[in-house]
């Protein structure tokens, strides 16, 4: 291609002939003068043909929204009085020289100018990679870019290092139901997806690495919801030698630097973060990820606040114990002997912290068990009988049981934030594939039907 000028970089060229590329946004026919608005990935700018070019002039009338073109232009100053000071090339204009159409666009089913809020949610998924071509969503996905590449510089200046974990593995017990995917080798056998890398987090502390992170896709079998996909991102982290403070220190620095530097019109309501007990959560607001708001009409107001001491267990529906947050946490320190007799379970508190940012959970996390005896309790506490145990947690247990250090993490819900940070009402706007409330994927018709020799080689027989 002929040497390309970016559309941000066009008020460099002022005077010059250029060459862009993009997509027609708009044209305009005032008869004689056609006005062709052109998009890139990185802005817009408004090109000119006047009849006097008679080629190009032709060419511009026939060209159509999101037509793929390179334009060939002198890059002509606006007068004065034309001027448009908001618009990133409001100073300038294009005089359109030549026109080579690079491919022709169908009619779009749907307009992607506009902020999309009136188009039905199926066709815009349906039809999501002309969804995605609208600022808004474009803007999403490139501040997203910006958070991501911001928290990886800052974990790795604090001695964190990126470690990916697998996604063919073994149920965890996250609260969720598991997606299951067959083995073809062990014919009715399955793999998991992770609900989380929990386990293999801590794992890699025993490994002795100390500082892990991870943008961890997770999956979870579960209704979806405004701020729940099937499928969602975690930045996932576990640290060795930790408190809860330290934990919570470390995520409060990276909240605020990440705030003040990616997002800077955002206002934190209140630093340090305030912190409140779940039972004093639920006495105030009823429910464990208060809105602390002073003012919620405020689009750019952020209020962190962390809720702790969370109770460890509570009464299953089918009778009997089960675990709040996380079965590998540890008790708090004044409760462990109640964990370890198995008393006042009721009572016993978790060293679990959650961090809510305007109503929403965010993240959550917390000191982990590292007494493969202490972990045992637990899961006796919720029932498990010895060979249970050893058949789901024995690689956890083997694990602790050869020097394990203290440790502890967290992960937060990087689509919950990105949303919040966004003003978006759903996380499905900050995910650039995302799937319906169904849980489908319209774009490329998933969940499908598989053929008849798929199935055979996996042993499976479907029950209609
Ligand atoms: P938890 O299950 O609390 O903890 O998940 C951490 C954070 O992930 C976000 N989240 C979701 N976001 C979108 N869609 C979903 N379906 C969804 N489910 C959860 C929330 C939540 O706070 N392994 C532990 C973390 C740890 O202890 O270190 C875990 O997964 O924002």
């Amino acid at each position: 291609m002929t040497t390309r000028t970016l559309i941000e970089n066009l008020k460099d060229s002022i005077g010059e002939t250029v060459t862009i590329a993009g997509w027609v946004d708009i044209r305009r026919d005032h008869g004689k003068l056609i006005f062709i608005d052109m998009r890139d990935a990185t802005g817009k700018v408004q090109a000119v043909a006047l009849p006097n070019h008679i080629e190009a002039h032709e060419a511009a009338n026939m060209l159509r929204p999101e037509w793929v073109v390179e334009i060939e232009g002198k890059v002509n100053a606006r007068p004065e009085k034309m001027v448009k000071k908001d618009e990133l090339n409001g100073m300038l204009e294009i005089e359109i020289v030549s026109v080579k159409v690079l491919n022709k666009s169908e009619t779009p089913p749907i307009d992607v100018r506009g902020d999309g809020r009136d188009i039905g949610e199926e066709v815009r998924l349906k039809y999501r990679y002309l969804d995605l071509r609208r600022p808004r969503l474009q803007q999403n996905l490139r501040l997203r870019h910006k958070i991501v590449l911001f928290i990886r510089n800052f974990l790795s200046n604090n001695g964190f290092i990126e470690i990916e974990t697998p996604l063919l593995s073994k149920s965890t017990p996250e609260g969720s139901r598991d997606f299951l995917v067959p083995s073809r080798l062990e014919q009715g056998k399955f793999y998991a997806l992770p609900q989380s890398p929990q386990q293999y987090k801590q794992l890699l502390m025993v490994a002795g690495f100390e500082r892990y992170f991870q943008f961890a896709r997770c999956m979870r079998d579960e209704d979806t919801r405004g701020d729940r996909q099937p499928e969602f991102t975690q930045l996932d982290m576990e640290l060795s030698f930790v408190d809860r403070e330290d934990v919570m220190a470390l995520n409060e620095q990276l909240l605020i630097e990440l705030v003040q530097k990616t997002a800077p019109h955002k206002k934190i309501q209140q630093i340090p973060f305030p912190r409140m007990t779940y039972a004093e959560a639920m006495k105030n607001y009823g429910n464990d990820k208060p809105d602390i708001r002073t003012d919620k009409n405020d689009p750019d107001l952020l209020a962190f606040c962390w809720v702790i001491d969370f109770p460890f267990f509570e009464k299953a529906d089918k009778g009997g114990w089960t675990f709040t947050h996380n079965p590998f946490s540890a008790a708090k320190e004044e409760h462990r002997e109640w964990l370890m007799n198995k008393e006042h379970i009721e009572e016993i508190l978790t060293t679990q912290y959650d961090v809510a940012l305007n109503g929403f959970e965010i993240g959550g996390g917390s000191i982990r068990n590292h007494d493969p005896k202490a972990l045992s309790c637990v899961f006796e506490i919720m029932g498990h009988k010895e060979e249970d145990i050893k058949a789901n947690f024995g690689h956890m247990l083997d694990a602790f049981s050869y020097g394990a250090p203290p440790h502890g993490g967290i992960a937060w819900g990087l689509d919950r934030l990105m949303a919040i940070l966004q003003n978006e009402p759903n996380i499905r706007e900050v995910i650039a594939f995302a799937k319906t409330g169904e849980g489908k994927d319209l774009m490329m018709a998933a969940p499908s039907d598989v053929s008849p020799e798929q199935l055979v080689e996996l042993g499976i027989h479907i029950v209609k």
